[in-house]
């Protein structure tokens, strides 16, 4: 008789067990922390804004720059924005880790496929600013870069 209970009990712990796990897995799935935007790798070049990367003025003070990252560049043309204007970056990959790191500032994105990741930043000194891939994502991970202008 003890050994039924002790069964019942033991299959409640594992419903119970395998429910928790589901529900986290669920959660972050859906609703990651930090409302984290996610999109379909495969889609990228289908999915706004990501089917016109580049920069688009939103209002008088900000702009937007949209950039797909990829082995071994990023899909950004023609990267000029103006001084001292807040840009809002959004950047995705196509296909594995890579960075958008942008020299001499703090923006240090990790760009993971399947995730969307905005940082917003303001340059205040005109000139080119390096922007490279501080993630090794392969043989070309070296070459891995572009520039953005700011005027
Ligand atoms: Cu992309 Cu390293």
């Amino acid at each position: 008789k003890f050994e039924k209970i002790w069964l019942t009990f033991g299959v409640a712990c594992l419903v119970v067990f395998v429910s928790i796990v589901g529900v986290s897995a669920f959660t972050q799935d859906h609703t990651p922390a930090g409302g984290l935007e996610t999109i379909d790798p495969e889609k990228v070049d289908q999915t706004a804004p990501f089917d016109h990367p580049g920069v688009t003025q939103i209002d008088d003070n900000t702009y937007q720059a949209t950039i797909v990252a990829m082995t071994f560049g990023y899909e950004a043309p023609d990267l000029k924005v103006p001084v001292g204007k807040e840009v809002i970056f959004k950047v995705t990959s196509k296909d594995v880790v890579h960075s958008f790191t942008i020299d001499n500032t703090n923006i240090n994105m990790m760009v993971v496929p399947g995730q969307i990741t905005t940082k917003s930043y303001t340059f205040e000194k005109p000139g080119k600013y390096l922007i490279l891939c501080n993630e090794y994502c392969g043989s070309g991970h070296h070459f891995m870069s572009t520039e953005i202008e700011v005027t």
